[in-house]
């Protein structure tokens, strides 16, 4: 693989998605910061890049991408392909938090979450998808993305296209100010001293998180890692609390239940023949 690569990242308006613009474009790779309504909410955001990649000369593109429209997501990863003619790594990174009990979310609540941070990765991963096959080559990243990854990783090991998982823990970004809490009150109201839970957790996230540049250091680890040898999934996290031994576990289970059902070799990693852009 080239070793400048060009990469797409969703929600680069603040945190770790722009954390990940810096550090990348400085070491060379080629940066779709896209984000939502750059040209309003964003604007902000989206002239201190420009003025960044201005004044230290670094390859970054700002771009529209609301991650819950569909032809927003296309739009944006139309022009990137115009201008980089390819894509070599999609960063599925927008996202936020909702916090509260469970009871206390509300349908419509769970619908807007579940539409930015997993089907947001859904229409990302389906726009930059047809280029990466035909390339032959390039890598899905999700920032704890949700069910279906395993599938990504499977199906298109063959195709010389990895998938992999970073699971971050509690780091410094403005997540903890956009996290959406749970809107029914009266319900949490009924629950006692456990109402407490999810302030608590928030309060213990928030005063041990670590700095995010770690994360986007990461992210620059993987990208960088040839090929073939990346891994499924990846913690990175101030404490780890056991997470690296169920994901080890995990990848035990996986692989016994692989060969089982006689997939081993379907879904092991061939790299591709490299084809012209696109
Ligand atoms: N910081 C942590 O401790 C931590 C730990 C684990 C996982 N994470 C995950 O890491 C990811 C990045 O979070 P962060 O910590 O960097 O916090 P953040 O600063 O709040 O960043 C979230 C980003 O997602 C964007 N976003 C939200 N909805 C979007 C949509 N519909 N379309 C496009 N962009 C959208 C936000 O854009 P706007 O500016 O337009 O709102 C913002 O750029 C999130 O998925 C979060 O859940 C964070």
């Amino acid at each position: 693989m080239n070793s400048k690569q060009v990469v797409l990242i969703t929600g680069s308006s603040t945190g770790f998605g722009r954390l990940f613009t810096d550090t990348l474009a400085r070491k060379g790779h080629t940066v779709f910061a896209t984000m939502r309504d750059p040209g309003g909410r964003n604007a902000k955001n989206a002239s201190e890049i420009r003025a960044l990649a201005e004044k230290d000369s670094l390859p970054i593109h700002v771009l529209e991408m609301d991650v819950t429209n569909d032809a927003s997501v296309e739009r944006a990863v139309d022009a990137a392909v115009a201008k980089a003619g390819r894509i070599d790594v999609a960063i599925n990174n927008a996202g936020y938090y909702l916090s509260g009990l469970e009871e206390a979310v509300t349908t419509e609540q769970a619908q807007r979450l579940m539409d930015t941070n997993f089907f947001g990765p859904v229409r990302v991963n389906r726009a930059v998808l047809p280029h990466m096959r035909r390339q032959r080559s390039g890598v899905l990243m999700h920032i704890s993305s949700g069910a279906g990854r395993e599938a990504y990783s499977y199906e298109l090991a063959g195709q010389g296209i990895e998938s992999v998982i970073l699971q971050p823990g509690q780091y410094e970004t403005p997540v903890f100010g956009n996290t959406v809490r749970a809107a029914d009150e009266a319900r949490t109201d009924t629950y006692g001293a456990v109402k407490e839970i999810p302030a608590k957790v928030n309060g213990a996230l928030s005063s041990t998180a670590g700095n995010a540049q770690d994360v986007a250091d990461a992210v620059l680890r993987i990208i960088e890692t040839p090929a073939g040898e990346k891994q499924l999934r990846y913690v990175v996290s101030p404490q780890d609390f056991g997470l690296s031994e169920i994901n080890a576990l995990s990848k035990r289970v996986q692989t016994s239940v692989l060969e089982a059902f006689g997939l081993a070799a379907d879904t092991k990693f061939r790299k591709g023949k490299a084809v012209a852009a696109v």
